[in-house]
């Protein structure tokens, strides 16, 4: 008679399967606020896991910090049982742990993954045996295995090492990146595919068991690393991809010809092309940042990420050429930067959000302001603004029937709420940065 191979994973998966799986996300931000409210909504039961003590205390009277997601959801959440906490011990309980922390850049425009080893440091005491655990943070390939896995089998008292197949015994990992776009309501979360890249089959599977609760489709690919650079590469592609109309924006304004309308015309092309527009420089995130992660690992390979450079010192530009363009649009009114008045409008980096992470405003503001300028902000979704890692303005949002005041209006962020014609009319001088007045003819509207 043949023997029957064991499978450490059928407990999980019946338990997912039947709704009964603890989920635990660890990092209740942009990522994963919402992630929890997936699986809530599918009735599984989380709990997010915070070291921020103010967010967890909102989350647990059902409030919330991020604008797009309403108290009321959290409430919903936490009738499916979902709580927050900052205590590591309820790892323990949990059957799946999802982390979610920040990966950003040090002051040396290096990876920064001690969000992700403290985590992993917090959590490893706590693993136990055929528990999942995912990591979400987007970084350089490699960090899964070199990174999160030696730090788990080093730091679990119970010596506990990750299985590679369900006839092992110990915890499984995979890594699966987060593909959220921010203020998109094109596309339903559930309808973006799920990429998943487990330490072996096992992980694999049982990972996109898990996802494919509130995802329509996984995409499972061979390893970890491949699910790394999947994320690396979208992001890539677009960061290379806005420098470029980025640079030919700055070569169609000296040709006066509107690159807008050439990417319109170029873009009823049935295959082969993709829009993407120029604007004030990168924001948010992960497209100023994620690159970076790359051309940093690449480095132990001796190799030179160059489109990744010359993407990153186009983009990063940026803010100074919008800044050149107020100076030149004011000195042909007869004044100088130095001592006028200029209202930012738009504080976030894109569009109808409220994250100010790397947003381009945050340096056009502070370039404006070294070269003399008066500088207030006007931005709906941020009604104050303090102190960041990398600012220190201190400003409350101008109201908008002030506006002629100001020598200049810079159109940063174009939401969708403004009324750009009104803007126009009301204004001395319009800078538009991301061609919001498109279709207002007026002599008082310099688009850069
Ligand atoms: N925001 C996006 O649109 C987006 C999209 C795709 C990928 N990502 C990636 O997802 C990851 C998370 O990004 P985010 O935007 O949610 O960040 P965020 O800053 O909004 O949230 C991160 C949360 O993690 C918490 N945290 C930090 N260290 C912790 C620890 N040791 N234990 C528990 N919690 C801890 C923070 O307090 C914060 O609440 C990053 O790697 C980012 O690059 C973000």
């Amino acid at each position: 008679m043949a023997l029957t191979a064991v499978d450490n994973t059928v407990e999980l998966r019946h338990r997912v399967a039947t709704r009964t799986a603890r989920i635990g996300i660890v990092g209740m931000g942009y990522v994963g606020l919402p992630l929890s409210l997936l699986f809530s909504e599918e009735r599984f039961r989380v709990t997010g896991f915070d070291i921020d003590p103010h967010k967890v205390e909102t989350l647990n009277r059902g409030g919330s910090y991020i604008v797009r997601i309403p108290g009321a959801e959290i409430q919903r959440a936490q009738q499916q049982g979902f709580a927050a906490t900052e205590d590591y011990a309820q790892i323990a309980q949990m059957d799946v742990v999802i982390i979610c922390v920040p990966t950003p850049l040090n002051e040396y425009h290096e990876p920064d993954l001690s969000y992700v080893t403290g985590t992993v440091r917090s959590i490893a005491p706590h693993v136990h045996e055929g528990q999942l655990i995912v990591l979400e943070s987007t970084t350089y390939p490699g960090t899964t295995e070199e990174v999160m896995v030696p730090l788990l089998e080093a730091e679990n008292p119970s010596g506990l090492r990750v299985a590679r197949d369900a006839a092992s015994r110990g915890f499984y990992v995979a890594f699966s990146p987060e593909r959220e776009d921010p203020g998109n309501d094109t596309v339903a979360r559930r309808d973006i595919p799920k990429v998943v890249g487990g330490c072996g089959p096992a992980a694999a599977e049982l990972a996109s068991s898990v996802y494919s609760t509130i995802f329509n489709r996984t995409v499972p690919v061979s390893s970890p690393a491949a699910a790394e650079m999947t994320k690396l590469l979208e992001n890539i592609y677009r960061c290379v991809n806005i420098a470029l109309v980025n640079e030919l924006k700055q070569l169609c304004m000296r040709m006066d010809i509107d690159l807008f309308e050439v990417i319109d015309a170029a873009k009823t092309k049935p295959f082969g092309f993709q829009p993407f527009y120029p604007g004030p420089g990168l924001g948010g995130h992960c497209i100023p940042i994620d690159p970076f992660y790359l051309s940093w690992k690449a480095k132990e390979f001796d190799f030179h990420t160059r489109f990744i450079e010359l993407a990153g010192e186009v983009n990063l530009a940026m803010p100074y050429f919008v800044v050149e363009n107020v100076m030149e649009a004011l000195s042909q009114r007869g004044k100088a930067l130095c001592g006028s008045r200029v209202l930012v409008l738009g504080l976030a980096y894109k569009r109808d959000i409220d994250d100010l992470r790397e947003s381009p405003s945050l340096t056009i503001i502070e370039l404006l302001q070294k070269r003399g300028a008066q500088v207030e902000y006007n931005d709906p979704f941020v009604p104050s603004v303090g102190r960041g890692r990398k600012y220190a303005l201190n400003m409350t949002s101008t109201p908008l029937d002030r506006i002629p005041e100001f020598d200049c209006v810079v159109i940063v962020t174009d939401h969708s709420q403004y009324d750009y014609p009104a803007i126009v009319a009301k204004a001395q001088l319009v800078v538009d940065t991301r061609n919001a007045t498109r279709g207002i003819g007026a002599a008082n509207i310099v688009r850069c």
